[in-house]
């Protein structure tokens, strides 16, 4: 096996940086607002929370100068020139967040998770649909060049049988996540499942699930979890995880093995990739932007061009799925086919949609999987199911 590594300058001019808003000036919201401070793709125009001083404090303290603040996005985006928004603020509050950025006809490039359930990410789906925007989730943790050579790999190493991703932790973060239900599938497991599809190419059919909570984890909700899920192909996905493991702690990104026809691949989630295969296979590791500046570089480089990003909200969905369907498996004991749940969450969004044209919308489509490989933005990732 052998591996390159690229370098590579990059060279936007500064009048060519999108300018944006944020919403959300939380812990998140500051890593955002500093990525922002040194991108050649975007810059900081207008920052909105609802806790005004909050908003005030970061503008200050990370030195973001000449950026509107305030707690409305539609003034905030009236008096800043902002052309796109960033919505960094907690999951119950992302859909208000993408309606009002979408209906001032802007953009929008939002945290996951997308949703708090699959009913309200489908219900978004057809908002954007009515509205003819953009919503892009942010998996940022699709943006690792050295995942990018673990999918390159995998590409070579035939049909494949098994994945595996440990993901072992000891997170201390006060807060929303220490108290939610699920803390290590909904708020950290969607980035290894949405990497799984996005490194494999497979999607996913059904999946068995037991969570629980360790009695020394700090978290109020079940803090580890093991899953097996069935993806197209027959392939197997074997996922073990935890968010209060102190103890030869794995990358944030998981550590992950594919076991194929041909061969078989290792990343440590950080730097090291490892190829075992009966040809010799050479990878090239690129020097992209990653993490979060990976994201934002998709979102602009789509905006711009007026195409459909990876991660546009209907692509999502079934990263989504993956983590309710392993939370009801979870709570049921029961084996979860996901195109059953996605059936169940779409009859819920129509029910439940309190705008009559995004009902209506929703209602058109006939079916979830024609919803989610249609429309201006769509892409098929559901239709390969
Ligand atoms: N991609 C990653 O690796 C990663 C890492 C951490 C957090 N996140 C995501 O980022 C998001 C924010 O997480 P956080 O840790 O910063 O949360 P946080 O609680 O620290 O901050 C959220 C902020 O949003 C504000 N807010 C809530 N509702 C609002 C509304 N309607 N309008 C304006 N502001 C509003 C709150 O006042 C708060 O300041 C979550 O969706 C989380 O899952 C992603």
């Amino acid at each position: 096996m052998s591996i390159s590594t690229e370098s590579q300058e990059f060279a936007v001019e500064s009048n060519e940086r999108m300018p944006v808003v944020v919403v959300g000036a939380g812990a998140m919201g500051r890593s955002w607002i500093r990525m922002l401070a040194s991108s050649p793709h975007a810059r900081l125009v207008g920052l909105v929370d609802l806790d005004l001083p909050l908003a005030e404090r970061a503008v200050l303290e990370e030195a973001a100068s000449g950026v509107i603040v305030g707690t409305s996005l539609e003034e905030v985006v009236a008096n800043s020139g902002a052309e796109a928004v960033i919505n960094v603020t907690v999951p119950q509050a992302h859909r208000i967040v993408n309606e009002t950025a979408l209906l001032i006809g802007l953009p929008v490039l939002c945290e996951k998770p997308i949703a708090e359930t699959l009913p309200a990410a489908i219900q978004q789906v057809a908002l954007a649909d009515v509205t003819g925007g953009l919503i892009m989730v942010s998996q940022s943790r699709r943006y690792f060049n050295h995942l990018s050579a673990l999918r390159q790999a995998v590409s070579k190493l035939g049909a494949l049988g098994t994945v595996t991703t440990d993901f072992f932790h000891a997170d201390h973060e006060p807060g929303f996540r220490e108290q939610m239900l699920h803390p290590l599938l909904v708020d950290m497991s969607i980035h290894h499942f949405d990497a799984l599809r996005h490194i494999t190419g497979h999607e996913p059919l059904s999946v068995q699930c037991s969570a629980w909570n360790p009695s020394w984890s700090w978290y109020a909700s079940n803090a580890s979890a093991t899953a097996v899920f069935e993806l197209t192909d027959g392939v197997r996905y074997v996922y073990a995880g935890s968010r209060c493991s102190p103890g030869l702690q794995t990358s944030w990104n998981g550590s992950w093995h594919v076991y194929g026809e041909h061969g078989a691949a290792h990343w440590d989630g950080d730097h090291h990739v490892e190829v075992d295969a009966e040809a010799d296979i050479t990878v090239d590791v690129p020097s992209d932007y990653e993490n979060i500046a990976g994201s934002l570089a998709a979102f602009v480089e789509s905006v711009r061009n007026n195409t459909t990003p990876e991660n546009e909200i209907r692509d999502n969905i079934a990263s989504l799925a993956m983590v309710e369907a392993a939370a009801l498996s979870a709570a049921s004991g029961e084996r979860v086919v996901i195109a059953d749940l996605l059936a169940a969450s779409y009859a819920e969004a129509i029910a439940t949609e309190r705008r009559d044209d995004v009902r209506e919308r929703l209602a058109a489509w006939g079916s979830v999987e024609a919803g989610l490989s249609s429309g201006h933005w769509g892409t098929a990732a559901l239709a390969r199911a």
